[in-house]
Order: C-alpha cells, then structure tokens, then sequence
C-alpha cells in the first residue's frame, strides 16, 4: 500500500500503525522493559513498539525515541506524524524524541553525559555495517544488569533472514561479547544482558 494510502486511512481510522514484529517479540520486549528507567529505542517507524515500551515502563522513566525520519516528497515524515500521534496515546513517564541515527544519538548521550541506560531496543538499520554502528555507540554505554534487544537477529521459518546483515553481525560479534551474555530469544529477536562484573 503506498505511503500515503495508508497515512489517508490511518488518519480515517481504517488502518493500524504498522511494525515487522509478532507479537511474541513486543511480548518479549515488555516483560525485559517493565520498571526500567532509561530506555533507548533505535528505530520507531510508526511507534508500535515504541508504545509498548511506554506503557510498561517505570512511571518516572524517560524513553529516548531516535529515528531519522527521512523526509518524503511531501516534504514531511509521515511516519513521524503516525509515531508521535501513537506513542502520546499512552501516558507514562516522559519520551524524548531524537531525530538522527542510532550511532549520532549515542555519540551525543555520551557527551552530554546522560545516564546509563538500563534497556536499549535496537531496530533502525539492519544492515551489517548498521548494526555494527548502533552496537558499538550503545552497548559500552549500558549499566551493568541492562539490556539490549536486537530485531531480525537471526532466522525464523517465517522470516529467513541467514543472508541479512543484521543477523550475520549479530552471530559474528554479538554473541561473542565477553561483557554480555544472551537471555532470551523470541522469534527474530536476541535479547543480550551485560555482565555485572
Ligand atoms: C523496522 S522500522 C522500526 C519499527 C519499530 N521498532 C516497530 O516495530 O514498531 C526501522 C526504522 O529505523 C529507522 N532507521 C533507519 N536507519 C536508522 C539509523 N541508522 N538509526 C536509527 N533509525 C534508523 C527507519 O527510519 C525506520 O523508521
């Protein structure tokens, strides 16, 4: 459907924000987000999952939203205008929207001197070169006992994914991360926890 098909609908109330998760991942995702403080989502789209995260977050959290939001011919993201309408529908803690990419907004979480984030959720370029970016800007920033989740990290029957880049980096440097250990998998998505010590 294009773009601005579904905005149209959307708008009318015939069509549902979208995302490329199940509903096992956003499940996934809300058990190791509930009571976090500082969370970062790497790629919004239209804020499914985004929302999520809000609705099961500590009541004083803040949610660093980062998404680029390329401009379309209208001159407008429109999936910035369906993310932002989506994610104010639930009201908990505070968000932070962050228009650039995962690497620059790791970049500036580190010189501005945030807190350390304790669940990062990584789903904006799934490209090698990508996700390689957004893991090494965010995993050394991530307090001991927090989490990062990767989408389409590795296969499913239902999404083959072996030539994908974000899951040939994942099983190439992901898994051999001494300062992190896996603690879940659900469907595509690999949940990593870093090392207390
Ligand atoms: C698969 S969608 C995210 C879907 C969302 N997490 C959900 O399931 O509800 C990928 C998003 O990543 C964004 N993106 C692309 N490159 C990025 C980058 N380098 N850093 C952050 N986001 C990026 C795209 O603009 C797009 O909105």
């Amino acid at each position: 459907m294009r773009v601005t098909t579904h905005f149209a609908l959307w708008l009318a109330g015939l069509a549902q924000a979208e995302t490329q998760t199940t509903a096992a991942e956003r499940a996934c995702l809300a058990k190791h987000a509930a009571g976090r403080r500082r969370l970062v989502e790497v790629g919004v789209w239209h804020g499914v999952t985004t929302r999520v995260l809000r609705a099961v977050m500590d009541p004083t959290a803040t949610l660093w939203a980062v998404d680029p939001y390329p401009v379309g011919r209208l001159k407008v993201s429109v999936q910035q205008l369906i993310a932002h309408r989506e994610v104010a529908s639930v009201r908990n803690g505070h968000v932070q929207w962050v228009r650039t990419t995962g690497a620059d907004a790791a970049r500036e979480h580190r010189v501005q001197g945030f807190p350390a984030p304790d669940f990062i959720f990584i789903d904006g370029d799934h490209s090698y070169e990508g996700l390689q970016a957004d893991w090494t800007g965010w995993s050394p920033l991530v307090a001991p006992g927090g989490i990062i989740a990767l989408h389409d990290s590795h296969s499913t029957p239902q999404r083959p994914l072996e030539t994908a880049g974000s899951a040939r980096y994942t099983n190439e440097v992901v898994m051999q991360e001494k300062n992190y250990e896996r603690v879940e998998t659900s469907d595509s998505l690999t949940v990593m926890r870093r090392r207390v010590s």
